[in-house]
């Protein structure tokens, strides 16, 4: 049987270690810090998907808005086999332990921005959380699952060191706690690692969304795909705090409405209903509910005009009995600021959320190199690969959906044309190298990136802008590449090297497009 090294441990990273495990194989899922520091985790609207399989329309109309939202971009092939397949995978999940909101007997759908219909699944509002808790208790029943938390993958090794092409076998791994770094030898590598979030001040992505597994694929010799096409989540919650609170999109899929302080103080002092005051209408007839890259955009326009933070989300028309039993994660977090949901409005202000670009893969979650054929032993799987799903603005919860269809994919192929070849693998070259001595001028250096990344490659973009931003990076760049050379991999310098290639990517991406669509925005295409 073979050996197969997962990458992360979101929906994901445990989905595929559980389906290779049925298949008798032996897993190793690495993660940087405990198994639920995971996007996964917080995760709070839901996973879309139509449970049954003879509701033709309810599919078709799953991949319109899909389409829709994408803006052109999908790969509708993608499309139809992620919307097609939604049903038997929400069940594998159930089989699982997931326990999803029900009414009666019922499942209970939301609605979040694009949607036509309530097709999302969820867990109140903290979905991922009950997905993580499912999956990892599941995985820990497994002898044959080794979780190895605290353990951060560094480089992919090679079968022949510097030719892709002859594939994986296996990773360079730095163990946190021991500050040491060690070799796994692997018959194939999932990568399941998520997103970037990192890369802006502003995020609602865990600490660890570092894009750690995009950047050690592309050393190995992956290509990467739309990475130009970052999606804000229009409602992270304004606090004085640096860490902003995702403010789900579920909630004006109840009726939450955006309005501006002009909207608000209209709002307070007329009769009329928010939905006619909210100034996403000049958007959207959509409203508050149109697409996020609409929305997102929205907001920051609003936001540069009124020179303000935020804009408001209100919810006090809507009822509060429904608020209090569907959103109580949002309801316990507000209150611990002295914020009431349902009477008071919310600041809230777009935030980095989701990597809708990501590693190249193919249908079956392989990873490919620049000509266009898969590197043996690699898979992409999650936030971390470009399927083609999403196009160039992911529709709300299909995330989850598309990386637990992929996670599934990913592992039938391995099962079907297994690898068994397990190879000596080589030590990390540590010879010459130094412990770091001084920390600071990374952390400088870490602050220098994300001020340039949330000034100059943001929601609105500029050639200027993103010139001046690939400027920075490249002096980044050189800098963090001569302490690599010499020193002993930390996290922070591991993190930071990683940061700043996927940001170089996104940059450089973003350069070369000539149109505006979906996600991608710069004002001198308008
Ligand atoms: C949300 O709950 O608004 C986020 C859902 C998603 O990113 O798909």
């Amino acid at each position: 049987m073979s050996r197969i090294v997962v990458i992360g441990s979101g929906i994901a990273g445990l989905f595929a270690a559980l389906r290779l495990d049925e298949a008798g194989h032996d897993v190793v899922i690495i993660t940087k810090q405990r198994p639920k520091d995971s996007s996964t985790n917080w995760a709070q609207g839901g996973i879309a998907g139509i449970l049954d399989k003879t509701d033709g329309e309810g599919k078709d109309a799953h991949i319109s808005d899909t389409l829709a939202a994408g803006d052109g971009l999908c790969d509708e092939t993608v499309v139809r086999l992620v919307v097609e397949e939604a049903g038997d995978r929400i069940r594998d999940l159930l089989k699982a332990g997931v326990q999803f909101e029900k009414d009666g007997e019922e499942f209970h759908f939301v609605k979040e921005g694009g949607h036509t219909a309530r097709r999302i699944l969820h867990a109140k509002d903290a979905t991922g959380a009950e997905i993580e808790r499912a999956l990892t208790e599941a995985v820990s029943k497994s002898d044959k699952i080794t979780m190895r938390p605290h353990t951060l993958g560094v480089d992919l090794i090679q079968r022949q060191h510097g030719d892709p092409s002859k594939g994986i076998k296996g990773i360079w791994c730095l163990c946190l706690d021991s500050g040491e770094m060690e070799a796994i030898s692997a018959d194939a590598v999932l990568i399941a690692t998520g997103g970037c979030g990192q890369l802006w001040e502003r995020t609602t992505n865990p600490s660890v969304a570092t894009g750690d597994g995009l950047a050690m694929a592309l050393r190995a010799g992956a290509a990467s795909k739309d990475m130009a096409f970052f999606q804000f989540h229009p409602t992270a919650l304004m606090g004085n705090n640096k860490k902003p609170f995702l403010i789900t999109e579920a909630l004006r899929g109840e009726g939450g409405v955006l309005l501006d302080s002009k909207g608000l103080k209209k709002y307070r002092n007329s009769n009329l209903q928010p939905q006619e005051l909210s100034f996403t209408l000049e958007f959207s007839k959509d409203g508050s509910l149109a697409t996020r890259d609409v929305v997102a955009r929205a907001c920051d326009q609003k936001m540069k005009i009124t020179g303000e933070d935020n804009v408001w989300l209100v919810t006090d028309h809507l009822d509060t009995q429904i608020l209090h039993d569907h959103f109580p994660t949002i309801e316990g977090r507000l209150n611990k600021i002295g914020l009431s949901l349902g009477r008071d409005p919310l600041p809230v202000a777009p935030a980095a959320h989701y990597m809708v670009g990501g590693l190249k893969v193919d249908i079956d979650g392989r990873v490919l190199m620049e000509n266009g054929e898969a590197m043996p032993g690699l898979y992409g799987i999650g936030e971390v690969a470009c399927t083609g799903m999403h196009g160039a603005n992911r529709l709300a919860s299909n995330s989850l959906l598309e990386a637990v269809v992929f996670a599934n994919k990913a592992s039938e192929h391995f099962i079907n044309n297994p690898i068994d070849d397990i190879e000596d693998v080589p030590e990390w070259r540590a010879e010459g190298m130094l412990e770091l001595e001084e920390h600071a001028p990374l952390i400088r250096d870490l602050e220098t990136l994300r001020k340039t990344m949330t000034d100059d490659v943001g929601i609105v973009r500029s050639f200027s802008r993103l010139e001046r931003a690939n400027r920075m990076l490249n002096l980044l760049s050189g800098e963090v590449d001569l302490i690599w050379r010499k020193s002993l991999p930390t996290r922070e310098l591991v993190e930071l090297r990683n940061l700043i290639l996927v940001a170089n990517l996104i940059t450089d991406d973003a350069l070369s497009r000539d149109e505006n669509r979906g996600l991608h925005w710069n004002k001198d295409l308008i």
